[in-house]
């Protein structure tokens, strides 16, 4: 039997933010429809890759490689990215005042249609599809007709970037310490979202500190970065040490 080739393989990428080298040498493959779970410390570089992925120019890419269903990642801007099938959630979603968030997940949504061949949806056919969406993440119509984000609590930004993940239904989703700030019905609501979309193909790879939620959404791989390089890699067990022993622990253990 033959394994698929990966949806997206990630090799030795370093990377710089400002005058930093942020990430060392990050090398990664996600399967299609596969889920895979990053940890690691406060500042070990989870939400760098995420955004050097999406394309932020921000985070320069010193080298290495990145493909994407077959296609150059690197050699792409970010919306080519988007509509490529890649999505990537915010840690900390920011406010985009004056653009209501309506027609800006409607306009991103028509974008990706438009990628896939597919007809752009009208206001009318979008709003029931987002408010059907908004309802299952426990979001208030209202959410839709406000600025992106402006005035949202936390856990609001974390449910509004679940509603574009829900609408956009990507090809592989990075989702940024998703449950951090969510309520319990919050986090439901992202094992339910995230269980939903994988039985449709969507790959994942999820950022999480949190044990309970990393057991719920049943992983095929744990991976560990140190200080910009991917120091571990294995399954749920060792999600559970980390849980266990500590960050500091665990590289202590990998050294010895
Ligand atoms: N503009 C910048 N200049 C210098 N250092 C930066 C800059 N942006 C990020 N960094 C540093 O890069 C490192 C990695 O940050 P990153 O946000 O990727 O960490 P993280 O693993 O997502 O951490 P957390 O778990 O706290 O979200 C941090 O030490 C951070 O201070
Ligand atoms: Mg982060």
């Amino acid at each position: 039997m033959t394994t698929p080739s990966p949806l997206l393989q990630v090799r030795d990428l370093r990377v710089d933010v400002g005058e930093r080298n942020v990430l060392k040498s990050v090398s990664l493959d996600v399967a299609p429809g596969a889920l895979v779970v990053l940890m690691g410390a406060n500042g070990s570089g989870k939400s760098t890759l995420g955004l050097t992925l999406a394309g932020h120019p921000n985070y320069r890419v010193a080298s290495g490689q990145a493909q994407f269903g077959g296609q150059d990642l690197l050699a792409m801007n970010a919306h080519e990215r988007a509509r490529a099938g890649l999505f990537v959630s915010f840690q900390a979603p920011p406010d985009i005042p004056g653009v209501k968030n309506n027609l800006f997940i409607r306009s991103a949504l028509n974008a990706v249609r438009e990628a896939r061949g597919q007809e752009p949806l009208d206001a009318f056919d979008f709003l029931a599809s987002a408010r059907e969406a908004a309802q299952q993440l426990g979001l208030p119509d209202a959410m839709l007709g406000r600025p992106v984000n402006e005035g949202f609590s936390g856990g609001e930004r974390k449910r509004n970037e679940l509603l574009q993940l829900a609408l956009l239904r990507p090809r592989l989703a990075v989702l940024d310490e998703i449950d951090s700030g969510m309520d319990v019905d919050g986090v439901r609501a992202v094992v339910r979202l995230v269980q939903n979309l994988r039985a449709q193909g969507t790959a994942f790879v999820v950022v999480s500190h949190y044990l309970q939620l990393i057991e719920s959404l049943d992983p095929d791989a744990v991976l560990r970065l140190d200080q910009g390089c991917i120091a571990e890699s294995g399954d749920l067990e060792l999600a559970r040490g980390i849980a266990r022993t500590g960050f500091a622990r665990a590289a202590e253990a990998v050294e010895a």
